[in-house]
């Protein structure tokens, strides 16, 4: 009878340590879930500087330590700007040298990381998770250093930009909002179209064929060959008049920064090429005349038939840069019939 009791006590007791211990396992897990995996999250960090990253994905590498995001903190013209802001640190740091933006959300004001501040936006910046693994596009291989998270927005990630090319508390910087009235939205394109076009490289050297991936270059304002693309130059003739047309084929404002200008010079000659008319346009934020997607400018002359038009399109990088620097966008000549 005795012994029974004491069993059944001890069954009991027994049942109460299981039960704390499922609950205190069950609270363990719910508090990972919610601050993630520190210890892998670290790990990345440590892999990030140690050149794990560089070894296992060396062409995508290559393609972003060349890009404006691998210089966003080291570059000089950003640290000028940025010494002259008192509070920097709240105002201007955050989008150059961030905290993963998976962690701080998708869309919000990103927050300063305080480490590898000169890697400025890292691979880790847009791609580690909380718990340490990395999201990205359908992933094909597998590895035991990262676990691999498919998320449909990077397929298309208009949003994912935005966090730092969008916030509307920063119009300075934003090509988002003019993209998303255009033409290339209503077309579903992103901002990847033109700044991470596709190519087929190995991901990791895990694999030696090559897939699908786009590349991690973003060319933009230093690149002479997505300044050529980024208009279109018409010359036309109606009876004693010329118009000289000039589109934005880029897929937002244009110029797409508030830093740069563009300069176009229109000249007018006579048939023994004495000058006729000459004039100058000057294109950005300081004038308040950038261009919308797709938006036309023109301008008309009055010519005699021998006459010749010519227009010649240059883009000033900042203020600063010397007229020997400025890049030729386009140009295009024309002798009326
Ligand atoms: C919301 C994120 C964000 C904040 C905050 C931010 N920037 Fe930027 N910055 C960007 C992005 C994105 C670019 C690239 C696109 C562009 O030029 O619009 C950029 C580019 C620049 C450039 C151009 C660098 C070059 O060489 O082409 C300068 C200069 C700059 N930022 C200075 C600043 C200063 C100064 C502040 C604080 C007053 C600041 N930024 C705050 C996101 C930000
Ligand atoms: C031991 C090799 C190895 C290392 C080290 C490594 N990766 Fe990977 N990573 C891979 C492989 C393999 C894949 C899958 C690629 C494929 O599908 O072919 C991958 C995929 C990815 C993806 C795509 C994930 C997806 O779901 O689409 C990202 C982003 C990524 N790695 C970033 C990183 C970053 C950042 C680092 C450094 C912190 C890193 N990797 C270090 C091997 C590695
Ligand atoms: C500014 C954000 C950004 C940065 C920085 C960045 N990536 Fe990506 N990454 C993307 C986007 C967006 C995609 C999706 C491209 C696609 O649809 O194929 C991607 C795709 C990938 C993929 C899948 C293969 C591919 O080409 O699509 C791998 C692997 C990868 N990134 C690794 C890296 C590594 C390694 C670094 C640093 C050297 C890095 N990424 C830096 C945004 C970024
Ligand atoms: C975490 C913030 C952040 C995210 C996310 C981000 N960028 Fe950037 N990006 C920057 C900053 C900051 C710079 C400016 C670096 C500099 O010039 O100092 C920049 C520069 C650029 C440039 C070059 C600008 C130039 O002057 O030529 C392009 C193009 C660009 N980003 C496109 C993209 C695209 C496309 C995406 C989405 C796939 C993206 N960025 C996501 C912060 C970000
Ligand atoms: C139809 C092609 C196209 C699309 C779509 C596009 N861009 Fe651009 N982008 C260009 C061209 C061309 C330039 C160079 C001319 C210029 O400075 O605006 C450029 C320049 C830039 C610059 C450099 C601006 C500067 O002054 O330094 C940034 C940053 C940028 N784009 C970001 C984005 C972002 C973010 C998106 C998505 C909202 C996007 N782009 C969508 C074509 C495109």
């Amino acid at each position: 009878m005795r012994k029974t009791v004491i069993l059944r006590r001890c069954l009991l007791s027994l049942c109460l340590i299981l039960s704390g211990l499922s609950i205190f396992v069950f609270i363990m897990n719910f508090a990972s879930n919610v601050e993630g995996d520190e210890g892998k999250y670290k790990e990345m960090f440590r892999g990030f500087e140690d050149g794990k990253c560089k070894s296992c994905h060396p062409a995508i590498w290559r393609e972003w330590e060349k890009s404006m995001h691998a210089q966003a903190w080291i570059d000089e013209i950003y640290q000028e700007a940025a010494k002259q802001v008192a509070n920097r640190e709240k105002s201007c740091d955050p989008c150059h040298a961030p905290e993963p933006i998976l962690v701080t959300g998708i869309g919000k004001m990103p927050k300063l990381r305080s480490v590898q501040q000169e890697s400025g936006v890292s691979c880790l910046v847009c791609h580690l998770d909380k718990d340490g693994a990395m999201q990205g596009p359908l992933a094909s291989a597998e590895t035991n250093f990262h676990a691999n998270v498919t998320n449909p927005i990077y397929q298309s990630p208009t949003k994912l930009c935005a966090t730092c090319h969008g916030q509307i508390s920063v119009p300075e910087h934003d090509q988002v909002s003019s993209f998303l009235k255009s033409r290339f939205a209503a077309e579903k394109k992103s901002c990847a179209t033109c700044h991470m076009p596709v190519v087929n490289r190995i991901q990791s050297t895990a694999s030696y064929e090559s897939t699908k991936g786009r590349k991690h270059t973003w060319r933009g304002s230093r690149s002479v060959a997505q300044l050529k693309d980024a208009t279109t130059l018409k010359i036309e003739f109606t009876g004693k008049k010329a118009t000289v047309t000039f589109q934005n084929k880029a897929g937002h404002l244009l110029p797409g920064g508030t830093l740069r200008t563009i300069v176009l010079d229109l000249t007018h000659l006579t048939p023994d090429r004495t000058q006729h008319e000459k004039k100058q346009v000057l294109i950005s934020e300081k004038a308040k005349n950038r261009l919308k997607p797709d938006e036309k400018r023109t301008f008309i002359f009055n010519v005699n038939s021998g006459d010749t038009l010519k227009a010649v399109l240059r883009y000033q990088l900042t203020s600063k840069t010397p007229e020997s620097e400025w890049v030729r966008m386009g140009e295009l000549s024309k002798v009326a019939p």
